[in-house]
């Protein structure tokens, strides 16, 4: 991985669907390192959104881009291949979704990718203690899984300051990512909190100009 850190990770949820490969590519020129699939089955969480032939698609327009697979979905030790062999190269499996966490992150990692672990507002950092040596990358989420464009819940930042001392107390590497509500007032106290990786899907998308909001927000965060 040869990004600094912090990096913007645009959420194409939030992308018009109609013109994915031109908001993804508008997101690039813009700087963008990372692009961040979210996966929804409408059981894990309440809505759909798409799968790996979409993934695929976006993987091959944003070839030299770090394709991020935030797995919102029951059951996803099923579809670790299918995300990979779309183009994934990390995969996050949520806390609450995984009967068998460890192995499931073990199953990622066996088959080529970076593993990430995420936790819903709601459910305690002493829960993925376990498996904090395992994982490439730990994901909070700032809002209730589900849908794009919510608000950022401010408890995430003591979460954030939290799972820093707690990486700096093991001497553990993962990446920190906090995904929801993230937006140009935010993300520097955000970053500043210790996030690693910024996921934005509606702060970039909903722009007249992606591009220049990519850049915006890269500039906010470039002397982080
Ligand atoms: C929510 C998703 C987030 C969301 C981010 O379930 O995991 O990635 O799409 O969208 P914004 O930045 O609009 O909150
Ligand atoms: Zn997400």
């Amino acid at each position: 991985m040869n990004f600094s850190l912090p990096v913007l990770a645009p959420s194409i949820l939030a992308a018009d669907f109609a013109n994915l490969e031109q908001d993804i590519t508008s997101a690039l020129e813009g700087g963008a390192e990372w692009i961040h699939c979210d996966i929804m089955d409408g059981h894990f969480v309440p809505n759909i959104s798409f799968g790996p032939a979409v993934v695929k698609k976006a993987a091959a327009v944003a070839d030299e881009a770090f394709i991020d697979v935030h797995l919102m979905i029951e059951h996803p030790e099923k579809y670790i291949s299918d995300f990979i062999n779309a183009g994934a190269d990390l995969i996050s499996v949520h806390y609450e979704a995984c009967v068998h966490l460890h192995r499931t992150l073990t199953q990622i990692k066996q088959q080529g990718a970076m593993c990430g672990v995420v936790i819903n507002p709601a459910t305690s950092l002493s829960s993925i203690d376990p498996i904090l040596e395992e994982v490439d990358l730990v994901l909070l989420m700032s809002v209730n899984p589900g849908f794009g464009g919510q608000s950022f819940i401010e408890k995430t930042y003591e979460r954030l300051q939290k799972l820093s001392e707690i990486r700096d107390e093991k001497g553990l590497g993962f990446l920190i990512q906090v995904d929801g509500g993230v937006n140009l007032k935010n993300i520097r106290k955000v970053a500043g909190a210790g996030a690693d990786v910024l996921v934005a899907g509606s702060s970039v998308f909903s722009a007249k100009d992606i591009t220049a909001r990519v850049q915006e927000i890269r500039e906010k965060l470039s002397d982080l």
